[in-house]
């Protein structure tokens, strides 16, 4: 068996650094936001897999869906011997990769959250020992240094974790990718796809509550890390669609005019009644959008994928 390893490429305080930087810029700023990245302590994540098994939230499904049937010719066109995945939280849907991908010598998981990211990688590696499992804490926004692994390369965006970036970070991120990967090399990202509003409001503000659970948990982390005393049910969660943006944001609404403390920054903060906090985007996608992003970063579509309802696409992208 390859022994499993679990890598943290920051040292454990750049998180708390990182952390109190964003929630001072976010929460003096006008409007108020935070960067959804501080959802996904191990309650978040937990409550992110939850999402994935409601009725109204179709992503997961409908990318799965395309997983199934499209993983042959995924492993064809690529002939991956490492998969790196980025934002991989419980690697779930990602068992139909291994599965198809032959050839595959190494799997590199990468995500923030430690404790989902540990769960599965030990898992993986139990279910499959002849592959080698590196799992990676780190940030996929910043710098990766991944680890030495016999190419080619397939790096893998699944979920729709794209369009939890802004256009600019989107830019950013996808041309450091661009730079994990030599020629031929791939990238599969999976974009949720432009749709009715009401189908899209509703994936994001779901009837039994769990959305607006995960919504209140950045308040928790806040709380937890930074000593604030944010009130959960002092706040309302709301999914708006932006058509202009073509963006779902999901926001948090003061019930009440109120100040928050928060401790780590000697910073008091205060809401209006009614007063949103943004805390995430999440773009939906057209195919030519999609083309022209990876092309800016110098990446070919090469492959479109969708659902039998066209709700959400894999594209296969190739460095040149
Ligand atoms: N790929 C999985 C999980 C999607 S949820 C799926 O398709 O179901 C988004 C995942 O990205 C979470 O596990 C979260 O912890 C991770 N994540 C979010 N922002 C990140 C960042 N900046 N760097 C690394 N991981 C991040
Ligand atoms: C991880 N990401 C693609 C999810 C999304 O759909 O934007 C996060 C999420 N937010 C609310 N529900 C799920």
């Amino acid at each position: 068996m390859s022994p499993y390893r679990l890598t943290r490429t920051l040292p454990e305080d750049t998180t708390g650094a990182a952390l109190r930087a964003d929630v001072l810029a976010g929460l003096t700023s006008t409007p108020k936001w935070l960067p959804p990245k501080w959802f996904y302590d191990a309650r978040g994540s937990e409550l992110f897999e939850e999402i994935t098994a409601l009725p109204e939230y179709y992503p997961t499904r409908a990318e799965r869906e395309i997983l199934i049937e499209r993983a042959g010719e995924i492993a064809a066109a690529t002939g991956a011997r490492t998969l790196v995945e980025l934002g991989s939280g419980s690697s779930e849907k990602t068992r139909h990769l291994l599965d198809a991908l032959t050839a595959l010598e190494a799997y590199v998981p990468v995500d923030v959250s430690g404790s989902a990211l540990d769960q599965a990688g030990r898992a993986i590696t139990a279910e499959r020992p002849e592959l080698e499992v590196h799992a990676l804490i780190a940030d996929f926004t910043a710098r990766m240094a991944l680890p030495e692994t016999p190419g080619p390369r397939l790096v893998a965006f699944l979920g729709g974790t794209l369009g939890n970036l802004l256009p600019a970070e989107r830019a950013a991120f996808l041309s450091s990718v661009r730079a994990l990967l030599s020629p031929g090399d791939g990238l599969l990202l999976g974009t949720d796809l432009v749709k009715d509003e009401g189908v899209l409001v509703r994936a994001y503000d779901d009837a039994a509550g769990v959305t607006a659970a995960f919504d209140k948990n950045v308040l928790a982390v806040v709380n937890r890390e930074l000593g604030a005393d944010f009130a959960l049910d002092a706040f309302d969660h709301l999914a708006v669609w932006d058509a202009e943006r073509e963006w779902i944001e999901m926001r948090l609404r003061s019930r009440t005019a109120q100040t928050v403390k928060i401790q780590a920054l000697d910073l008091a903060v205060d809401f209006a009644a009614g007063e949103e906090l943004r805390t995430e985007v999440s773009a939906k996608f057209r195919r030519e959008g999609v083309r022209d992003e990876l092309a800016a970063a110098e990446l070919e579509l090469t492959h479109w994928w969708t659902d039998a309802e066209d709700r959400f696409a894999l594209s296969l992208s190739k460095a040149r």
